[in-house]
């Protein structure tokens, strides 16, 4: 019953969609389990290139099944958009699910989002304003709408009367805003919650039957753990209950942690953020320019400039400790072809100490100074490659290093967007 979850290990958008792309065609089961479509991951096949924000990476193969597990919180209009223009370039989603229990993602998520950022003045997070994190907070709230709800129209009526007015009074009181009206908002998520009854079930079941059945089920994360609420760089980063992280996959799926069997960690060959908080090794140079132009390093979802830096050594052992990586994957190495110089940070320096793991305080991310170590590039096109042996020894020498400085095996090497642009170290299947 080989259930593996596949996360990201630095501040999201790190390849997980192309790399889910890569593994799904070997699974039974592909799933989302966490967040919702402030997420956006790419895969790149022979029918073009999509930008998944809730539909699980695996979607493109053919019966393949793939589920939006309990854990996420789902904008049902966002979906159906997504369901139909995949359905409109031919991709069939009659073999999507979606869990009864995952959070919908109301109109005033988004409104309170944004009302919620301009609150917070300089110390705003910089979210995608897509309402996830206010959707999550409901449901810690216990003033959620779940999806069970939303397809039945007299559940959701009583609900929506309740929770409506109980957010109208947020709405006006706090923030000074316009309520909503009820009429509308019902009409319009009773007509979303008829477009997307087929598609609902109690998920967990056919996780469960697929796993005894020896199938196997990948388990898709959404962010990095950088963005974690536990793991991440508090206050900056996104929310969602449960975590992205590995340890989230059983709950947002709802199996056990004896069912996992793989954990794979996926890490570009450099670091990037997009949103405010801190990033030791961020560049403000003409090295952080080129990356952002080589790798186009500009959001999936918002398409704001990602802001680059070099591979942060402390950042990554630390992520591949929390999820308890089996492997890491590396992706992007093309990214870096033409550079003569490569550097990797290995230690940082906060108030006159050296410091050799990653701080919890984001006071210390900021103030710390990070350490790097240079090595060679290799300044030759990686991207036609496909063995380990015929990549440049330079190339080698830093996945090498990277890999033991991350304490993990680098099992894969992704030097291209396509699906056959990869590098196999070890089977990953
Ligand atoms: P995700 O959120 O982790 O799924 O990642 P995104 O899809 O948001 O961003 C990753 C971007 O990198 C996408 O545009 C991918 O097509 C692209 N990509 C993935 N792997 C590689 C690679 O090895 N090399 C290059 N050049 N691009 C890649
Ligand atoms: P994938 O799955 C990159 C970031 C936002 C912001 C912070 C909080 O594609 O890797 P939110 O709207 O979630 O409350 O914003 O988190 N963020 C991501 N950055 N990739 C993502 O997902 C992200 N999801 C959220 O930019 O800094
Ligand atoms: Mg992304």
């Amino acid at each position: 019953m080989p259930a593996i979850v596949l996360i990201g290990g630095q501040w999201g958008d790190e390849g997980k969609g192309r790399i889910v792309d890569l593994l799904s065609e070997k699974a039974h089961i592909v799933t989302r389990y966490s967040a919702g479509n402030n997420a956006g991951h790419t895969v790149i096949n022979e029918r073009g290139t999509f930008r998944l924000r809730l539909v699980p990476a695996g979607i493109c193969y053919p019966g393949k099944i793939c589920i939006i597990g309990n854990g996420m919180a789902v904008n049902p209009k966002a979906l159906i958009e997504e369901i139909e223009d995949l359905e409109s370039r031919g991709v069939s989603t009659t073999h999507l699910f979606i869990s009864d229990r995952c959070q919908v993602v109301m109109p005033y998520h988004p409104i309170i989002d944004r009302l919620d950022e301009k609150l917070r003045g300089e110390n705003a997070v910089g979210t995608t304003g897509y309402g996830i994190g206010p959707a999550f907070a409901d449901k810690v709230a216990r003033i959620g709408i779940r999806m069970g709800d939303l397809i039945d129209p007299r559940v959701f009526e009583d609900r929506l009367r309740y929770v409506l007015n109980y957010k109208n009074n947020v709405l006006t009181r706090l923030y000074g805003a316009e309520a909503l009206d009820f009429d509308q908002v019902y009409a319009e998520y009773c007509e979303y919650g008829m477009r997307l009854a087929p598609h609902v079930r109690d998920t967990s079941v056919i996780v469960h039957e697929a796993l005894a059945g020896d199938e196997t089920v990948l388990l898709e994360g959404a962010q990095g753990s950088l963005l974690d609420l536990d793991a991440g760089t508090y206050e900056f980063v996104s929310a969602s209950v449960p975590s992205s992280l590995a340890a989230g996959a059983c709950i947002g799926i709802g199996i056990g942690p004896t069912q996992i069997d793989r954990v794979y960690g996926v890490y570009k060959a450099y670091m990037t953020r997009v949103g405010n908080g801190p990033m030791p090794t961020e560049l403000f140079d003409n090295d952080g320019e080129r990356i952002r132009e080589m790798g186009q390093e500009y959001g999936t979802a918002t398409g704001r400039p990602r802001r680059c830096g070099w591979f942060d050594s402390l950042a990554s052992r630390y992520t591949a400790r929390v999820n308890g990586l089996t492997a890491a994957i590396f992706t992007r190495m093309d990214v870096l072809d033409t550079f003569e110089e490569i550097k990797i940070c290995t230690s940082y320096r906060i108030d006159g100490k050296e410091i050799l793991e990653f701080p919890a305080s984001v006071g210390q991310l900021n103030r710390a100074q990070p350490v790097f170590e240079s090595m060679p590039g290799w300044n030759t096109p990686t991207t036609g490659v496909r063995n380990w042996e015929d990549l440049p020894e330079a190339a080698r020498n830093y996945v090498k290093r990277v890999e033991e400085l991350m304490g993990v095996p680098i099992a894969l090497v992704s030097v291209g967007p396509e699906r056959d642009q990869f590098i196999s170290l070890d089977s990953i299947l």
